[in-house]
């Protein structure tokens, strides 16, 4: 007999209609004469009622049939007299594929707090909340695809182990075949790459922009979808040290088309969480945050604030005056700090911003100088409980000026001649922007804590499962 998804044995009517159903047993209660299990096969939030006359079944087997146990249950497929579904399933035989002795299975009772599923996180896609959570994922995950496709946008593959270092911070991950007891060095003391793998010092990628600017130089408007790793020790909920990227980049095109891009596509992928994952979501908000939804939709009918960094600058500023109190110093040339960011977003305009025009020192060697000579044309993106959910900028057309800044931020050219010749060969303006995709994961589930929106985190000191 074909297995019917839980999913959609719930909707379906046909009642004494004869159906098989496999999954695992969230709750199993009941009396002397019948049982009522849950049962639960990841296609949705919802569990599917089984009801087991205990007469018609052998002890033995009956035993097995625990929180955790998988099955696979045949049956009547009947109305439900019981709260909260509509369908049920009277079975008439049962399979136990797997038990889960009730002693050792760590997910027995509801309520275990977030911490703790951490701790367990190769069981812990088995509970409501994190199969809302992945679930969820998948869906952003099309949303995403299906926006680029839909605006002619390619999906460029960008290399994940790189020799260059986009963003210029140098916290990245090194990659060597080498032995790591024996490093060859030469008479400076140096480690010799040349007999590595690569024959060069070669590490995991900070971002695919650069590569993706080449492939926007070419097809126009490509867009990165990929694992992306930093090695900074910030310790933060919003931080990972390997997280998702979706870089967008796009020729002919300036500061403010990037802007309406970035708003336009953020707006679609909410909107396509609440089309998509209502159950979920509802679920989430009911769980951890009464006010999920309000938040999303606020976003999607919403226009993003624009401003400059300095105006920025100026409202905190003001604010202070006014008796604000910062943990942090406010001052034109630093970057802002999470505070500052949530306070312009949260208390003062009580709607997503998007910052412009960044000092130059505090920003990445390849984004288009202003003609002050003091900023560039920079984007960030600053999003209610996130912070920064997306950064971009224009990108430095011109060879010269683009040489120069990357010599005075110290960025090899070596490294990054092939980028530079871009501007040499055909250059033209263009922009683009990096989306960090478990922030927006953050946004779209309501979670506090990134390390609970991707299935297996890495942090520093841990890297388990
Ligand atoms: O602002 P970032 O560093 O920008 C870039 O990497 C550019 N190359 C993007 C571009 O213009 N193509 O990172 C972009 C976004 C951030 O806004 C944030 O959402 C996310 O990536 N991000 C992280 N997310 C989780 N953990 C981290 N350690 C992150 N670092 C950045
Ligand atoms: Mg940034």
């Amino acid at each position: 007999m074909e297995r019917v998804i839980i999913k959609d044995a719930l909707r379906s009517a046909d009642f004494g209609k004869e159906i098989n159903v496999k999954g695992w047993v969230r709750t199993r209660r009941g009396n002397k004469n019948v049982a009522f299990i849950a049962l639960n096969d990841g296609s949705t939030i919802n569990n599917i009622q089984i009801v087991v006359d205990l007469a018609k079944f052998p002890e033995e087997e009956l035993k097995k049939i625990t929180t955790g146990a998988a099955l696979s249950v045949v049956g009547t497929l009947a109305e439900s007299l019981g709260q909260g579904q509509c369908v049920e399933i009277q079975a008439t035989s049962i399979e136990v594929y797997g038990v889960a002795n009730p002693d050792e299975y760590p997910l027995q009772k509801k309520g275990h707090t977030l911490e703790y599923l951490r701790e367990i996180a190769h069981l812990r896609p088995r509970t409501n909340t994190f199969g809302a959570i992945f679930r969820i994922r998948h869906n952003m995950a099309m949303a995403i695809h299906t926006f680029f496709h839909q605006r002619g946008f390619f999906y460029f593959h960008t290399p994940i182990i790189t020799s260059s270092d986009c963003e210029g911070a140098g916290q990245m991950f090194q990659v060597t075949t080498q032995n790591l007891y024996n490093l060859k060095k030469d008479e400076n003391g140096l480690i010799d790459y040349s007999s590595d793998f690569f024959g060069s010092q070669t590490a995991l990628t900070v971002s695919g922009q650069l590569e993706g600017e080449l492939g926007a130089m070419a097809l126009g408007a490509i867009y990165t979808f990929g694992p992306t790793f930093r090695a900074e020790n910030s310790n933060t909920p919003r931080h990972l040290a390997e997280f998702w990227m979706i870089e967008p980049e796009v020729a002919f095109l300036d500061i403010t088309g990037n802007m309406q891009l970035a708003q336009d596509f953020v707006q679609f992928c909410v909107n396509w969480a609440l089309e998509h994952c209502m159950e979920d979501i509802e679920f989430l908000a009911k769980m951890y945050d009464a006010e999920l939804i309000d938040r999303l939709k606020f976003v999607v009918e919403n226009d993003f604030v624009r401003l400059t960094y300095t105006d920025g600058i100026n409202i905190l500023k003001d604010a202070i005056a006014k008796g604000k109190k910062f943990e942090f110093p406010v001052d034109w040339g630093t970057d802002l700090q999470s505070e500052h960011e949530r306070y312009l977003v949260e208390e003062h305009f009580k709607k997503p911003v998007i910052l412009t025009d960044y000092p130059k020192d505090i920003k990445s060697f390849y984004m288009k100088q202003n003609e002050d000579g003091k900023t560039v044309r920079a984007m960030d993106v600053l999003f209610p409980k996130i912070g920064e959910i997306i950064g971009g900028s224009e990108r430095e057309d011109s060879y010269d000026k683009l040489k120069q800044r990357a010599d005075e931020m110290g960025v090899p050219l070596k490294d990054i001649w092939w980028y530079l010749d871009t501007r040499r060969f055909g250059t033209a303006p263009h922009s683009g922007f990096g989306l960090g995709f478990e922030r927006l994961m953050l946004f779209v589930t309501g979670m506090q804590n990134i390390r609970d929106v991707i299935p297996f985190p890495r942090t520093p000191k841990s890297a388990n499962f």
